[in-house]
């Protein structure tokens, strides 16, 4: 109980000064409440507009994937750099410290590993999620699988759960072996995505990407995919921005690359400064030259 004794009624009213009504900076935001803009204002740098995930959630489905062996001494120490991590539970609960301070864009369906099909998947618990503090519910979604409808539902559940806690989701394009990698694929994986609810999209890139961020009302981030030349990953991670993207989402590219932490330092000199790819590749010449 406050002490009430001398308590003096408000006379500041400042009459003259409307208060502001101020947009969100994230496209397809602005409607959202509190919570999820708060929680979306972590992982998008309210300056730039864009992110930098590290994801390393692969072990999920791919078991001890090249990189991610030693989680604790691969990965803990990019954690620094990132803007924020995607990675399943049984990662985060063994091998992130707490106190990495890092939004959580959380593994939230899973189901198959790649020895059988993939695709099959269901979703945890949204306490769960809560409890472990997930600032962003990432679903997989597998638009023209034999398991679409499945991963839809999926991407529809987690969208009413998250909205009771305020978590937004993240709606993760599948891309199987038969599906195809082009602007209209992509397109359509992204819309349908936004369309079911999900805050962000993340799917790949494609010739003629515009076409994928322009027709998707909310941000897109890049899904790194295989591991290329670190020119070429910096090349399209710049080429991703420019048409449109509000960052990457970035595994094999971050974490297998000749020297990772120089390579999420070039990263991020493209997604947050719109460095040219020929530049971010210098600095990250420079930054493994001064690291030996
Ligand atoms: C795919 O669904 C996984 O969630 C990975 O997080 C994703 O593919 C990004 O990793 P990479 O850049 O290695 O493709």
């Amino acid at each position: 109980m406050p002490d009430v004794d001398d308590l003096k009624e408000g006379k500041k009213y400042y009459s003259d000064t409307p208060q502001k009504a101020e947009g969100f900076f994230l496209k397809g935001s602005n409607s959202l409440e509190w919570g999820m803009k708060d929680r979306l204002a972590r992982i998008f740098n309210p300056v730039s507009g864009n992110t930098v995930m590290l994801a390393f959630d692969h072990g999920y489905l791919m078991g001890p994937t090249s990189g991610l062996e030693r989680m604790d001494l691969t990965i803990v120490p990019l954690i620094e750099y990132a803007d924020c991590i995607m990675c399943t539970r049984g990662a985060l609960r063994t091998i992130v410290p707490p106190t990495a301070g890092k939004p959580v864009s959380l593994r939230y369906s899973s189901g198959t590993t790649v020895l059988t099909e993939l695709n099959d998947e269901c979703l945890m618990d949204i306490e769960e999620a809560a409890r472990l503090n997930a600032s962003l519910l990432a679903v997989m979604v597998a638009v023209g699988d034999r398991f679409e409808a499945a991963t839809i539902r999926n991407l529809t559940r987690t969208v009413d759960l998250g909205t009771r806690y305020g978590i937004p989701t993240l709606g993760v394009t599948a891309v199987g072996k038969d599906m195809a990698r082009d602007a209209r694929y992509l397109s359509m994986a992204s819309r349908v995505c936004a369309e079911n609810g999900a805050h962000v999209v993340k799917t790949y890139y494609c010739e003629g990407f515009e076409q994928v961020t322009s027709t998707c009302p909310v941000p897109i981030v890049l899904a790194g995919g295989k591991k290329l030349p670190e020119l070429d990953a910096l090349t399209m991670a710049y080429n991703a921005i420019d048409q449109g993207a509000n960052g990457v989402d970035m595994g094999r590219n971050i974490f297998q690359a000749g020297d990772p932490i120089a390579m999420i330092q070039a990263v991020k000199a493209v997604v947050h400064d719109r460095e040219k790819p020929d530049k971010a590749f210098e600095l990250y010449n420079t930054l493994k030259e001064e690291r030996k």
